[in-house]
């Protein structure tokens, strides 16, 4: 496995590639690989001939006030992972290389990020639309890999490679958990230990929703009661949105049908952290 830092050295190697005929998985990630990512890899290596891994903090889709200074790096760690996991090369680009001085083209959507983590991260998924189109042109993937805990980000993904046609096939792999529930996070980090158990109320309410779904209940509002009322009462979390949209528009729904996905996002302390189900009704 090899560390490339540029866009030239990524291309050379994937054409070299393709040339021999071979298939490429793209798996983005900003680092600090845990085992959510680790899955990814895995899933893009028993698919494909060949596995990219993307390690790039990008600023672009960060708002003034968020953690891009404190997001946490660990490139030893996670070209460990890599190597471990089969992968065959980590594309880890400095921002200056990513964004050339006047950069000034965006990749932008309308009506997905209008909802849920977009409605206060006003700036992300511009960032992550184009950071993920520019890494889809660099690495001309057969395959791309992304995880279900960024439900929204995923959709909209899916979305854009639709919308713009792309050829790339868009891989979506299941949340990964901790043993006690909680949804593996870069950001899981940031929490303190009393924080840190404090969070597993996020997969209690998951769970909560899904048996309210599985005996019957189809009042969007009944359930999201329920569990608004099992996070407040944990003291150290701190609502930011918990709803129920149709997964294909992002629109909040009142009656449980289709294909819904019920997202929430919450703090706690540093953290604010997001988790969520799918279901078809
Ligand atoms: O999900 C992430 O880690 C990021 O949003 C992504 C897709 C790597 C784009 O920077």
């Amino acid at each position: 496995m090899v560390i490339l830092k540029t866009i030239d050295e990524v291309r050379k190697q994937v054409k070299a590639w393709k040339k021999e005929g071979l298939s490429v998985g793209l798996v983005p990630t900003m680092g600090y690989l845990h085992e959510g990512h680790q899955s990814l890899i895995q899933k893009s290596v028993e698919q494909n001939d060949r596995t990219v891994v993307s390690v790039f903090v990008n600023p672009m889709q960060f708002g003034p006030n968020e953690d891009l200074e404190s997001y946490p790096r660990d490139l030893e760690a996670d070209a460990k992972l890599c190597q471990e996991t089969g992968a065959d090369i980590i594309f880890n680009p400095e921002p200056s290389e990513m964004y050339e001085e006047g950069f000034c083209s965006f990749v932008n959507m309308t009506g997905l990020p209008d909802a849920l983590c977009g409605l206060t991260r006003p700036v992300h998924f511009k960032g992550v639309c184009t950071v993920v189109n520019k890494l889809f042109n660099i690495v001309t993937p057969d395959r791309a890999y992304f995880g279900q805990k960024d439900a929204q980000q995923l959709a909209i993904i899916m979305r854009m490679v639709k919308d713009l046609n792309m050829d790339i096939e868009i891989v979506g792999c299941p949340i990964i958990r901790e043993a006690d529930g909680l949804a593996k996070s870069s950001r899981n980090i940031y929490l303190t230990s009393e924080e840190r158990q404090a969070a597993v109320v996020l997969s209690k309410a998951v769970k909560e929703g899904q048996k309210l779904i599985a005996d019957g209940e189809r009042n969007a509002k009944v359930i999201l009661d329920a569990m608004k009322s099992m996070i407040s009462a944990e003291p150290l979390a701190d609502i930011d949105y918990v709803e129920m949209v149709n997964m294909d528009t992002m629109k909040s729904i009142d009656t449980v049908e289709g294909y819904v996905l019920c997202a929430m996002a919450v703090r706690f302390g540093k953290a604010r952290l997001i988790d969520n189900f799918i279901c078809n009704v």
